[in-house]
């Protein structure tokens, strides 16, 4: 498979990607404005009060990011032109159920008539959100993009990006299969119905504003609630080489192990991780969406082409920091020594 040759299929099309200003959403972003500069239009959905804040968000979280530097490099002073006249920033909520909270009607009817493709990268994915907001964005939220996709006309391709690998509390080997409706990975809970969580979840809100609890009360009892009710995912994506953002998942614990504030850990050192870097993600992205078909779910993994052994985190955390050691306020470099992985 060329590249070169799939990177047809987004000549001339509208894409809508939500989320914009993600991780994963500007590596698409810049990609596809690399890789294929004749896409007609990428609408970029995310919070905002307004377009113009919405432009303002996507200016500074994605495009003048150190990932646009070999398109900034290409285009010289064309730059803001080439990137302005193919992004358009678009206000939304995907939590929104009308019409994804597109208040702009001239710019919600130009959408529904030209989008080609829509790749929903929006979600909360913090693992420790509030329950009624996790439902609301990545349970509610995805079926709010799907009824916007269906009034799309032209709308050739759906593509729902999401955590590739869940277990729940099971050990061993786990059978890769769909869930049914209504199937939970809970061994306690052996239905789950949507619906019934949402309405859970807003009686328990209700509940506590009844009894005027204040703000931080709320947020703490809505998260406890969430980890009540679901099974905590265990899928990770990380930075790419030479550009980061953030400090994030697995790179809290690499940076903390760096500042020599992580004595121990716990993990087995046999065990694999899963981690894949996110131009890969997005790579893999591409492919299913020019040669997949429909319907199909990819997960996107590393663990049998190139298994990353947790031993093998710490033996590289410390080669790295012993050779590029993390300087403390008093502009010394931190010293790190190996740490004890606990494991049963
Ligand atoms: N990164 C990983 O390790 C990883 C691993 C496996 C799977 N994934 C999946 O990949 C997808 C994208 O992840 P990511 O790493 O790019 O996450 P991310 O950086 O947190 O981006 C998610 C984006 O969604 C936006 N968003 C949240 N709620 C929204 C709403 N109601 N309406 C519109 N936009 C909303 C957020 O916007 P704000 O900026 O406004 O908050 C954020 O920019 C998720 O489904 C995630 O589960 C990620």
């Amino acid at each position: 498979m060329e590249l070169g040759n799939m990177m047809e299929y987004f000549e001339n099309k509208t894409i809508l990607i939500t989320g914009g200003a993600g991780f994963i959403a500007k590596i698409f972003v810049e990609k596809i404005l690399r890789t294929q500069p004749n896409v007609k239009k990428l609408y970029l959905l995310l919070r905002a009060s307004d377009c113009k804040s919405a432009q303002q968000r996507i200016q500074t979280e994605v495009i003048d990011k150190e990932l646009f530097r070999l398109l900034r490099e290409k285009w010289g002073k064309e730059f803001d032109c080439f990137i302005w006249e193919r992004v358009e920033a678009v206000a939304g909520d995907i939590a929104d159920e009308n019409l994804l909270g597109i208040k702009n009607a001239n710019l919600r009817e130009e959408m529904l008539k030209n989008i080609d493709i829509i790749v929903n990268c929006a979600a909360t994915t913090d693992f420790y959100d509030r329950y009624d907001v996790s439902l609301a964005i990545n349970t509610m939220g995805v079926l709010n993009i799907l009824s916007f996709a269906k009034k799309c006309i032209n709308l050739k391709m759906l593509l729902h990006l999401s955590t590739a690998y869940v277990c729940g509390e099971r050990e061993g080997i786990i059978a890769e299969k769909g869930c049914e409706f209504g199937e939970t990975l809970s061994e306690t809970l052996t239905k789950l119905d949507f619906k019934i969580e949402n309405e859970l979840a807003a009686h328990k809100l209700s509940q506590l504003q009844k009894i005027e609890a204040s703000e931080a009360t709320i947020n703490t009892t809505m998260k406890d609630f969430g980890i009540e009710r679901l099974c905590l995912n265990q899928s990770i994506v990380i930075t790419i080489p030479g550009w980061i953002e953030g400090l994030r998942t697995m790179d809290t614990l690499i940076a903390g192990f760096g500042k020599g504030k992580v004595p121990c850990f716990l993990g087995r050192p046999t065990y694999i991780i899963d981690m894949i870097p996110a131009d890969m993600v997005v790579n893999s992205m591409i492919v299913a969406m020019v040669y997949g078909e429909s319907g199909t779910i990819y997960q996107i993994g590393s663990s049998m082409r190139n298994p990353l052994y947790v031993s093998n985190i710490h033996n590289y955390a410390f080669h790295y920091f012993t050779k590029n050691p993390l300087i403390d306020k008093d502009e010394n470099p931190i010293k790190v020594s190996k740490v004890t992985v606990l494991h049963h």
